[in-house]
């Protein structure tokens, strides 16, 4: 069995953003009954044992979504967590300031990273080196060869990077020459059900060893950032396109619904990491109905997936 808990299912600047005043934030701001408030990407991952959660990604929310998700706090001792394990996608903020905020942890975190993310976060955006002050990480690296990796506690489960051409974070000394390993998808399998999981928030396109992975998936949850290319620009809100941030919008010939659409009939489809420009963010949008039309969900915070 895999367990996903959806912790955060917004992008970066989470919904609402505190300085934004589009049409969707102000709606969510003011408690609109149609939709509602995401904080930022981020899920935990378990199999059979119910307290050896891994969290993916660590998002500056991250204390609010433990406390939302009481699952992932059993209290068996005075100072205890469910999180057994981290694990990043990649080194953006919105990925990994939150694990300053787990500083408090009694060991070192298992930390698994690729060398990308471990040089940015040691270098470019030193938490790491901050973090060797508090409980310190121990850090496990992700394989970038198509090879399966396993984590200790956590044995009912493997783990296969996918390599995703997508920029590094834009501090980073590799920001304009990415290389692979800066930005990776995961699948996920249960090693006894060979159910599996397609997980990828930042997907700029689907390129062919991509698409191969998350047709093999029972479900992908994948990057839902942007409804169209110029959201940002139409909204008024910013300057850059889906492409130039490293996402895919949903929209058009070549977008993500058209994708999809070409997986097996029985592939569950999820959209996170939802900017909160994206019309899907409002239950009763032209655009939320597209999606239901076309059998793909959005996630939510708190949302359970279980294969
Ligand atoms: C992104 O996914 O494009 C970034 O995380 C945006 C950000 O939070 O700066
Ligand atoms: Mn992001
Ligand atoms: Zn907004």
């Amino acid at each position: 069995m895999i367990n996903v808990r959806i912790l955060g299912s917004a992008a970066g600047g989470g919904f609402p953003q505190w300085n934004c005043n589009c049409a969707n934030c102000t709606a969510v701001r003011a408690g609109a009954a149609n939709a509602r408030p995401r904080t930022q990407s981020s899920i935990a991952i378990r199999g059979q044992d119910e307290f050896a959660w891994t969290l993916v990604n660590a998002s500056p929310d991250i204390l609010t979504q433990l406390i939302a998700n009481p699952a992932l706090q059993p209290a068996r001792t005075i100072r205890d967590t469910g999180l057994r394990a981290l694990l990043l996608t990649d080194s953006q903020i919105d990925h990994s300031t939150g694990l300053l905020m787990l500083r408090e942890a009694t060991r070192p975190w298992p930390l698994w990273c690729t060398d990308s993310a471990f040089e940015d976060l040691s270098e470019g955006n030193p938490l790491l080196k901050v973090l060797q002050h508090y409980c310190g990480v121990s850090r496990q690296r992700i394989p970038l060869d198509n090879s399966w990796f396993g984590m200790d506690g956590l044995e009912d489960l493997r783990w296969q990077a996918v390599t995703v051409h997508a920029d590094a974070a834009p501090y980073s000394p590799r920001r304009s020459a990415s290389v692979p390993g800066d930005v990776i998808g995961l699948l996920i399998e249960d090693i006894k059900t060979h159910r599996r999981l397609f997980y990828a928030p930042a997907l700029p396109s689907i390129e062919a060893h991509v698409w191969e992975q998350m047709q093999s998936a029972d479900c992908v949850v994948v990057d839902g950032t942007f409804w169209s290319d110029d959201e940002m620009a139409r909204s008024g809100a910013g300057s850059k396109s889906a492409a130039q941030m490293g996402h895919l919008p949903q929209s058009g010939e070549a977008g993500m619904i058209a994708w999809l659409d070409r997986l097996p009939v029985g592939t569950r489809r999820v959209l996170i990491h939802i900017n909160n420009t994206n019309p899907i963010l409002l239950d009763d949008s032209a655009e939320r109905k597209t999606l239901i039309e076309h059998g793909i969900e959005v996630a939510y915070d708190s949302m359970e997936i279980v294969l």
